[in-house]
């Protein structure tokens, strides 16, 4: 039996494969390269007999596309949903675009999940489900109102998961990804991750512009913990509530910054441009699900955690 993983030639589903493949587990990588995602992510496993990569669009249907593979490596027990449209900012000029990844996406791996009877289904969603909330640190439990269409169509999938799991006996488990970042995160979109952007910048002794006034908020979560999450979610037989998937630990944009500075020993000069419209003063999470439910602890401190991303 195979685990599926899209989503696969991404930041974070590199990472998922590389850790299913080092454990001996077979592996199906599918992605359809739309995003900055690149088989190059994955090139150890080229030619190996662990892991069988396919090109095609979650949004499409999986059953037809995954047929060789299946067939190659073992049909698909486990499925691990990462294969998005990711960009906040790309949803609101585009909602269709992200209805139709983000959207029909979730559906199709569910409907492929049901007929395969697959044991799990691990989803990718995002603390942009929370929008603006009042409660920071947030629980599970906080209102949700999403602010952007990408918010509120990993809202909707939660809700697809659940359904699927009490109307199909599918086995689901959301996780709410807080600001995830680590090697391999692409520095080249304007809304890239912003610690991939500093990292870049900073190698290069090159400007860094904090937005603001610095002083907002993020949890960062290093990719490594993320991906612990993802497996123990992926091995739980039984049907998980969402879960946040963060530190519980709180950094500034201002403290982001001069940490990067001082790791890469850089000379970037620092300047403050104008705060970004409508984004989220402090976001941060209250951590206990994940370690309750999934035994998990997200333990890389950002320092470290960001050498090794450097
Ligand atoms: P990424 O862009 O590196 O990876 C996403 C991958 O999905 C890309 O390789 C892309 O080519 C692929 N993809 C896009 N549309 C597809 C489609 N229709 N069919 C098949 N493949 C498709 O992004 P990432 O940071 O690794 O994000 C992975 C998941 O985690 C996404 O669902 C994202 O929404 C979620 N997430 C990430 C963060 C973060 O901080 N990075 C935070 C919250 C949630
Ligand atoms: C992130 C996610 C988004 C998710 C949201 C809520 C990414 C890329 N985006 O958005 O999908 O919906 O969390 O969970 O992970 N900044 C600068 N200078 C820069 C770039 C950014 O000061 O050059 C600031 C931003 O203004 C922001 C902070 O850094 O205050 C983090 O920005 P970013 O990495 O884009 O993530 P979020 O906006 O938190």
């Amino acid at each position: 039996m195979s685990v599926l993983v899209t989503g696969a030639a991404g930041f974070i589903g590199s990472h998922v494969v590389d850790r299913l493949a080092e454990q001996g587990r077979k592996v199906i990588a599918l992605d359809d390269l739309s995003g900055p995602g690149n088989w190059r992510n994955l090139e150890r496993w080229r030619g190996s007999d662990t892991v069988a990569f396919v090109e095609a669009d979650v949004a499409e249907g999986l059953a037809g596309p995954l047929r060789e593979a299946e067939a190659k490596v073992g049909g698909v027990a486990r499925i691990v949903h990462l294969a998005a449209q990711v960009s906040v900012v790309h949803s609101l000029a585009h909602p269709l675009a992200d209805l139709n990844t983000n959207g029909r996406g979730i559906v199709q791996v569910l409907e492929f999940a049901r007929r395969a009877k697959a044991a799990k289904v691990v989803f990718a969603s995002s603390a942009a489900v929370y929008g603006d909330v009042d409660q920071v640190p947030t629980q599970e439990g906080a209102p949700k109102s999403p602010l952007s269409p990408y918010g509120i169509n990993k809202l909707a999938s939660e809700f697809w998961l659940g359904a699927y799991s009490q109307t199909h006996g599918v086995a689901t488990s959301p996780l709410r990804f807080f600001n995830v970042y680590g090697p391999r995160q692409d520095p080249s979109s304007p809304y890239s991750g912003v610690i991939s952007i500093f990292i870049d910048r900073a190698k290069a002794n090159r400007p860094i512009t904090i937005f603001g006034d610095g002083e907002q908020t993020r949890d960062f979560v290093y990719v490594g913990d993320v991906v612990n999450a993802i497996v123990a979610a992926l091995d739980k037989n039984e049907s998980t509530p969402p879960i946040n998937v963060g530190t519980g630990r709180s950094t500034s944009v201002n403290q982001l910054a001069a940490a990067v500075l001082e790791a890469a020993s850089s000379t970037s000069q620092i300047s403050h441009g104008q705060a970004r419209g409508g984004e989220i003063r402090h976001s941060l999470a209250v951590v206990d699900l994940l370690e309750q439910v999934l035994g998990v602890v997200a333990q890389m401190p950002l320092v470290d955690g960001l050498r090794r991303t450097l």
